[in-house]
């Protein structure tokens, strides 16, 4: 669908995200001739900065983050959209730039995307609508982290909901912008194949796993007061879990995906202090080598408190109480500084009954459907197979689906996908303001209870799957993580 045009305003637009993943994003579609002629990127920061300082600003910090080799007239035209405005936040009188910039065409798409500190979510909403700025052909667009619990994520959604009604809010998850994610909803519901047994009945267990190489990098400012819990799992896993879990939605309209995820966040099972220690493991990783280089361990990092207690590894087993789910565990894991970078979900299913094999069945690995979001993207489906030769010997054997090699179109990074549904006012893949706060409402009592806990997390190796402590958590059930139950090469 061609956008219609639209003046797209990036508050914190000379911050990290916006030279980092917004700009190269827009350049992206720019490129594929997605904007229409006269759309324009307005970026909004606090310095007083000239025109051209600011382009040189992108030149210098967004242009290497462009996936493409970048053609010179494309770019000239990409940066002939961009105008720069200093605007304080917090000082009504200075929006009159912002004012002056924007085109006043009732019917252009406007869209505010804040890429601040969620501090200032409510007084940007605030004063936009002071100065006229929140018409009704404007769109806000909300990055995380929204909240830091329940009471923090309620009150951004009261406080931007006094400007703009929810059928305006976009609030950015970016892990529902991936390929693979999206292909998760046409596996479910594009295929009479899986549904049937998408269900209590025959999966035993489902694993869910983001890993990341990479440490806390320079936003430790951040991290420290975030850890993983708050940084990934609160958003990103849960909203896999739900995409995995939730009931056929009627349509893929927004609502219809949204009510069946908020379905599945209330549906989890509540924990107590006493499932809480039993069920979740923190872990912080200490110093070791990752790809072959040595990397400093967490408190080490460059201004992290020598006793911080921050979590930067989190696995936890989690279940759903309904009719379809219960007793089946999901186990949700993340964390920095591990082994490798990898984000995938891993659909176990039952055993086979009885073998009428001259094997037993306990040599029958489960069907498992894993679905890789990250490295590369791609389903595979493992089976039991006939070994060739004169014996009856079954082994397990890969169907493989690379959707690279599959589909040869071009992919698009979830910044581009997001920011294409927001310019065209498509609300599916954001988080409904319910939503947030049943996945806070959910997460609490694990915060209330590391909050008073007196113990560390556990530490790990740099380099590893996390510590000890993760495995015997799975392991109590008799299973492992797939890398570990891996046979090795
Ligand atoms: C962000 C987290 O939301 O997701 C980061 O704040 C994390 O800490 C990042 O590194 C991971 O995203 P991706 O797309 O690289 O897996």
């Amino acid at each position: 669908m061609a956008l219609s045009d639209f003046d797209l305003v990036f508050f914190g637009g000379s911050g990290d995200l916006a030279m980092r993943k917004l700009l190269p994003a827009m350049f992206a579609r720019d490129v594929c001739n997605d904007l229409p002629a006269t759309a324009r990127i307005i970026c909004v920061g606090r310095d007083e900065m000239s025109q051209e300082a600011f382009i040189e600003m992108v030149e210098t910090n967004a242009k290497s983050h462009v996936k493409e080799n970048v053609d010179a007239a494309a770019w000239q035209k990409f940066l002939d959209r961009i105008t720069y405005v200093a605007v304080d936040a917090g000082n009504v009188a200075t929006y009159a730039a912002l004012t002056e910039a924007l085109r006043k065409d009732p019917s252009l798409t406007r869209v505010y995307y804040l890429a601040t500190p969620p501090q200032l979510f409510a007084t940007i909403c605030e004063n936009l609508a002071a100065v006229g700025l929140a018409t009704s052909n404007s769109r806000v667009v909300l990055e995380k982290p929204l909240g830091r619990d329940l009471a923090s994520a309620k009150q951004i959604n009261a406080d931007v909901g006094e400007v703009f009604a929810e059928s305006q809010i976009y609030r950015i998850d970016h892990y529902l912008g991936k390929e693979t994610v999206q292909n998760l909803l046409a596996l479910r519901f594009g295929n009479i194949l899986f549904e049937p047994l998408w269900r209590r009945e025959w999966i035993s267990d489902v694993q869910i796993t983001i890993a990341e190489k990479i440490g806390v990098g320079n936003r430790l400012g951040y991290y420290d007061n975030s850890g993983a819990l708050r940084d990934m799992l609160q958003n990103h896993l849960l909203q896999l879990l739900c995409i995995v879990a939730m009931e056929p939605p009627t349509s893929i309209a927004p609502d219809a995906v949204r009510d069946a995820k908020l379905q599945v966040l209330r549906s989890l099972k509540r924990f107590t202090p006493t499932t809480l220690s039993q069920n979740i493991v923190r872990g912080q990783y200490r110093s070791g080598y990752v790809d072959g280089q040595p990397v400093p361990g967490y408190r080490d990092e460059p201004g992290a408190p020598k006793q911080s207690k921050t979590e930067t590894f989190v696995a936890m087993k989690a279940e759903i109480d309904t009719w379809r789910w219960a007793g089946v565990p999901f186990y949700l894991r993340t964390g920095k500084r591990m082994a490798d970078r990898l984000a995938e979900i891993v659909v176990r299913f039952k055993t086979i009954p009885h073998s009428i094999f001259n094997q037993p069945t306990s040599s029958f690995q489960p069907n498992s459907l894993v679905i890789r979001l990250q490295p590369d993207e791609g389903l595979s489906m493992n089976l039991m197979a006939k070994t060739p030769g004169d014996s009856m010997r079954l082994k397990q054997a890969e169907l493989e689906l690379d959707f690279r090699e599959q589909f040869k179109s071009p992919r698009m990074e979830a910044y581009e996908r997001l920011l294409l549904d927001v310019l065209r006012g498509q609300l599916t893949l954001f988080m409904r303001g319910d939503e947030l706060e049943a996945a806070w409402e959910w997460v609490e009592p694990i915060l209330e209870y590391w909050d008073q806990d007196d113990t560390t997390p556990a530490p790990y190796t740099s380099g590893t799957w996390g510590p000890a402590a993760a495995s015997a958590l799975i392991g109590r059930d008799g299973l492992q993580w797939r890398e570990e139950a891996l046979p090795e090469d």
